[in-house]
């Protein structure tokens, strides 16, 4: 059997982890909101009409931040028709995915339900098809107290309180030509720069996201970047990254290097941000905000058939990826990395939440978990403490595209309140079992809260309404050895091994 041999010691901390990493993203598309979490029709609607069968899974997962109302959708958006008196809003073409919308959902809604999910939100403005003064209109509609013309609209639209958003998207993916008012670096760089000033005018605690570059792979990366942040460096908080990934060559080895690549893209974008505090002689150092990340590919031909041969329906179903197992070996990978980065990644959103590329599906019927919805869970439940490093002596493989790939991949988070330590490891050896022998004598006496993990027989495994193959079952066959843990990691397999200090019995 392979071996793998992980130390990790206490005095080692990375960083403490930013509870906005375990974010999600709301857009309006396909059938994330209508149909999604909002359908007045539907047997477990509320008083609001949010079913309540969505909201307990979101609630489950714990989502800590949603990103709204887009993603491309936000690049067309007129905030003003989703407000007011639902009898007297209008619907309108959504040009980014060639749907209607309706806008019977609208800000006050989506605030409205991601109380009741006990989520913060992260309000993206529109800096495509509009600019600076939009944006600013927005944002006194939601912060400021009153006496002004939005934030009295505000309050005649029945809210007293300002919803006190912090978190700001300065636009969307706006380097990308699929954007509608799509911008060159230097006309994004300018107008995120004076957006970001205007808006901090009006409400100086808020945060703001600079939009990075689509993906790694834009011809663009990383001189976007790096132009843009020149630009807006003083007005903003965070960088945007997006990625998705997709096993479309249907190559497993390779598909599950592919959160290498993920590693490789933020060490890529820290030192650009370094290198522009530099230049810039700021003390200001930019943390990283992963707001958009999945994989995403299983939908792509038939949303492309939709968008073109059925154009304008309202709520279509679009981007419904269903997720294999696989797929949720991938997503464990990505959240490691993020875990491992999280000195300098402090906002991360799973995109999307329901329907759209999801780990939560609806149906007529009820709800389901997606497979990938599990390595969510078990990261945003157990991965909020301090991120601890690990020494990892894991045996490497290659695979088509990727020449040393190690077999496991891990990351420990240690809960000190609690004294618990959780390490989240893939072994990504689709082959071999690997055993593991996990020292952590630093911790002290710890003992086996439990460990759990995700395998199946087959990598292609989905899940649906009517059957749950892909959930977690606990491992009984792991030991303390003295101050080592032992345990074996199964060939394609996500894991989570709970430990806690002893002295606390
Ligand atoms: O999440 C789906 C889409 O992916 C978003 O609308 C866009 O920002 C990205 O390209």
């Amino acid at each position: 059997m392979r071996k793998t041999n992980i130390v990790i010691d206490r005095d080692y901390e990375i960083s403490d982890v930013d509870h906005r990493i375990f974010g999600s993203f709301i857009e309006h598309l396909g059938r994330a909101v209508y149909g999604g979490i909002y359908q007045p029709d539907h047997f477990s609607r509320d008083e609001n009409g949010f079913r309540q069968d969505v909201l307990e899974l979101v609630k489950e997962l714990q989502v800590s931040v949603i990103r709204y109302p887009g993603g491309n959708f936000v690049s067309n958006y007129f905030w003003e028709d989703g407000v007011g008196p639902i009898d007297q809003r209008f619907p309108r073409m959504d040009l980014a995915w060639k749907t209607i919308e309706p806008n019977t959902f609208g800000l006050g809604e989506f605030a409205n339900w991601a109380k009741k999910a006990k989520a913060d939100i992260m309000m993206a403005v529109n800096l495509g098809t509009r600019g600076v003064p939009d944006a600013c209109n927005l944002l006194e509609y939601c912060n400021f107290s009153s006496g002004t013309r939005y934030s009295d609209l505000r309050k005649k639209h029945g809210m007293k309180e300002p919803y006190g958003i912090k978190l700001w998207c300065l636009g969307n993916e706006m380097d990308g030509e699929w954007q509608l008012g799509r911008r060159t670096m230097e006309e994004y760089g300018r107008i995120s720069a004076e957006a970001g000033k205007a808006m901090k005018l009006i409400d100086p605690s808020i945060e703001l996201v600079s939009c990075g570059s689509s993906s790694k792979d834009m011809p663009t990366f990383p001189q976007w970047d790096a132009v843009t942040l020149e630009e807006n460096y003083d007005y903003v908080d965070y960088l945007s990254l997006h990625q998705y990934y997709g096993n479309d060559s249907n190559d497993s080895d390779d598909y599950l290097a592919k959160s290498d690549d993920m590693d490789e893209f933020i060490h890529t974008v820290v030192s650009l941000c370094d290198y522009v505090q530099a230049k810039k002689r700021s003390k200001k150092k930019m943390h990283l905000s992963f707001d958009e990340w999945n994989v995403w590919f299983h939908s792509k031909k038939e949303e492309e058939d939709i968008i073109k041969r059925h154009p304008w329906q309202i709520a279509p179903h679009l981007l419904e990826d269903h997720y294999t197992f696989e797929d949720a070996l991938l997503v464990g990978l990505m959240l490691i990395t993020l875990l491992n980065h999280a000195d300098r990644v402090k906002i991360a959103c799973l995109a999307q939440l329901v329907n759209v590329i999801a780990p939560i599906m609806t149906e007529e019927e009820g709800v389901w978990r997606q497979t990938i919805y599990y390595p969510f869970l078990h990261a945003s439940l157990y991965g909020r403490g301090t991120v601890i490093k690990t020494v990892v002596n894991t045996p490497c493989h290659r695979t088509s595209c990727h020449e040393e790939v190690r077999d496991v991949i891990c990351a420990a988070v240690y809960l000190k309140e609690k004294e618990e330590l959780t390490i989240f490891a893939v072994n990504r050896n689709l082959s071999e079992d690997q055993e593991l022998i996990l020292d952590i004598r630093s911790f002290g006496k710890m003992k086996i809260l439990e460990k759990l993990m995700l395998v199946s027989e087959d990598l292609k495994t989905e899940n649906s309404l009517n059957k749950e193959r892909v959930k977690p079952v606990k491992d009984l066959k792991i030991y303390a050895d003295g101050q080592n843990i032992k345990t074996v990691l199964k060939r394609a397999s996500w894991n989570v091994i709970r430990l806690k200090n002893k002295t606390e019995d």
